[in-house]
């Protein structure tokens, strides 16, 4: 079971992490790390915080966080939906998939549903190349997509019954 912390506490851990690392700017990745594993992602207020109790520039602070990809400044969605749009899943339809997605979510890559439900990627292979176009969500993969199979799919994660989602 997932506890959430308050924010107070998240802070106070996050600080101790800081402290654990020295404030030593050399540590900042880690530090980021750890602040994205407490937080969630990493916004400006928290970035500000690092910036302070490590004694270095913000701007230090968010030229890292903007130029790492697994760094996020938003929550992601509880559902990731991850689109392969590698060289196989491509030239067979990925980019249908992906429209059709966002067209369901209403959002682009990078971004999270306004509900929290969904965020959106793009991936360079997943390793199902020979039953593309493929996607993940989360950690299950779904395999030889049309935008049909999409709307079935991504349907019953809509209505919160993803568990009985068919994967065929
Ligand atoms: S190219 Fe999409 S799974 Fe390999």
């Amino acid at each position: 079971m997932t506890v959430k912390l308050s924010e107070d506490k998240m802070y106070e851990t996050l600080a101790q992490v800081i402290s654990d690392y020295d404030a030593n700017e050399d540590n900042l990745i880690q530090v980021l790390h750890m602040a994205q594993v407490i937080f969630g992602c990493i916004p400006v207020e928290v970035q500000k915080y690092i910036s302070r109790e490590m004694d270095m520039p913000y701007s230090r602070v968010s030229g890292v966080v903007s130029f790492y990809s697994f760094f996020s400044t938003q929550p992601k969605g509880e559902y990731m939906i991850s689109v392969c749009l590698g060289t196989a899943c491509y030239v067979r339809g990925g980019k249908k998939v992906l429209e059709k997605i966002k067209e369901m979510t209403g959002i682009e890559v990078g971004e999270t549903s306004e509900d929290g439900l969904f965020s959106l990627q793009v991936m360079r292979c997943i390793g199902a190349c020979g039953l593309a176009p493929a996607i993940m969500i989360n950690d299950k993969v779904y395999k030889q997509l049309n935008p049909t199979k999409v709307e079935k799919i991504l349907g019953t994660y809509m209505k919160g019954d993803a568990v009985n989602v068919e994967n065929n």
